[in-house]
């Protein structure tokens, strides 16, 4: 019998109701089933879905595979993605290398594991400073706005030198950027206003350099080693991804350590660094929350699991059917903060590994170290049901989540 496109399910797919925190059960279905596959996106293509540990991780570090996402046959997330990336100039995370690792190279000295862990005592006093007003403040609270966004992008405006007093303005146009369902004039007007103000703060670090990552940028702007626009677009590139995927992270995170109290009191009342760095671990394995799949182009045909990808074709890798594959981490559906999880995905792997990684750990060792230790009653304020969870976004996680204590 011949398949038709109808036979090919349809991608992204549903949650099960009820389960906010599991992979679409379609997904996983199709992991254990059909492990390469195609599927149907939003314009009727039917790129190849991957979903086992051992074929993305191969991919992954497969040069056969391009980020470019201009090129015909791209697995596109939305038209305004297409959109958006045929019209503004490429960040190296949809760039191939080598021009990816000339680009990479220049940013990555802040991000460093030591850089990083030296920025611990200002990410905990900026922590307890979230948490006294949160304390002083009326009940209940939205965690996501009294500390989940705001961590994250005060930290990130820090490391750029943008200024914090901003952050309403770029957020609100972020959170376009980050919706599946945004109109191609919504999201052309967003990143046309950001683009704008990240040069803006470009040229003002040219007059005036500070000891910040956007001063190195314009530095480099000033050599010629990065046009403008890149210059611009790399900004625009590290400020959204440094906020909307830790906000996430965290608020989501909390919300499944409340759903699992003798988890919860495993992170709260632990005096040991390390079982909370790889409590993060697990939960950054267990909620995976860039959801939607990192999006390649093959350049060449390829075998894998006994599938042939030709060059041309689309390929979609879904980080989180790899990280609930159970020879890899036994019992996957089983919230474990104690389980070995640092062979987890959620970052992606091969050479766009995300770059932000040791600041986003810290930040969540520091988020899940102080809430529930300095409020130890916190508590969901409405029913699980009542939480809005972001299905619409290219990273998972709740549009609100009302707590008390
Ligand atoms: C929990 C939080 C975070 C998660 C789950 C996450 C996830 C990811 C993933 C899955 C990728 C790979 C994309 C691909 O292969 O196509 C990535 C790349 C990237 N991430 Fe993150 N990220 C987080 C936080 C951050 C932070 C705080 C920054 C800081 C600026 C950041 C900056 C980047 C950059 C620049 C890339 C592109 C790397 C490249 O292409 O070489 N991320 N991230």
């Amino acid at each position: 019998m011949t398949s038709t496109t109808e036979d090919v399910p349809l991608f992204p797919m549903p949650r099960a109701a009820g389960c906010p925190f599991d992979p679409p059960p379609g997904m996983l279905r199709l992991h254990a089933e059909r492990p390469v596959t195609r599927v149907r996106l939003w314009d009727g293509s039917t790129p190849w879905l991957v979903t086992r540990y051992e074929d993305q991780r191969a991919l992954y570090g497969d040069e056969r595979l391009s980020v470019d996402p201009r090129q015909p046959g791209f697995p596109h997330i939305s038209e305004a993605f297409q959109e958006a990336y045929a019209r503004m100039p490429p960040s190296f995370l949809n760039m191939d290398d080598p021009e990816h690792a000339r680009i990479r190279r220049m940013v990555t000295a802040p991000f460093t594991i030591k850089r990083i862990e030296a920025m611990r005592p200002a990410v905990q006093r900026m922590t307890d400073r979230f948490v006294d007003a949160m304390l002083a403040g009326p009940q209940p609270v939205d965690l996501v706005e009294a500390l989940a966004l705001p961590l994250p992008s005060l930290v990130i405006c820090e490391l750029l030198g943008v200024p914090y007093d901003d952050h309403e303005f770029f957020q609100s146009r972020s959170k376009v950027g980050v919706r599946q369902d945004a109109s191609v004039e919504e999201s052309r007007t967003a990143s046309a206003e950001l683009l704008q103000y990240l040069d803006a703060q470009l040229q003002a670090k040219v007059a005036d350099p500070a000891d910040d990552l956007l001063s190195v940028l314009a530095a480099r702007m000033q050599d010629g080693e990065l046009a403008r626009h890149d210059a611009a677009m790399l900004g625009l590139l590290l400020l959204g991804a440094g906020h909307e995927t830790t906000a996430n992270m965290i608020a989501l995170g909390v919300l499944a350590l409340l759903e699992h109290p003798d988890q919860l009191a495993i992170v709260r009342d632990t005096d040991d660094p390390q079982v909370l760095a790889g409590a993060v671990e697990e939960m950054l394995r267990y909620l995976t929350v860039v959801h939607d799949g990192q999006r390649r182009l093959a350049l060449a045909d390829i075998e894998i699991g006994g599938e042939h990808i030709r060059a041309g074709e689309g390929v979609i890798i879904p980080g989180a059917t790899g990280n609930w594959q159970a020879d890899r981490f036994p019992d996957p559906e089983r919230l474990d903060v104690r389980r070995d999880a640092r062979r987890h995905m959620a970052f992606g792997f091969g050479i766009h590994q995300c770059l932000g990684q040791p600041l986003a750990r810290l930040e969540l060792q520091v988020v899940y170290g102080t809430l529930f230790r300095r409020i130890p009653t916190l508590r969901r304020a409405v029913d699980l049901e009542k939480i809005p969870f972001k299905d619409d976004g290219v990273v998972y996680g709740v549009h609100e989540l009302p707590v008390t204590w």
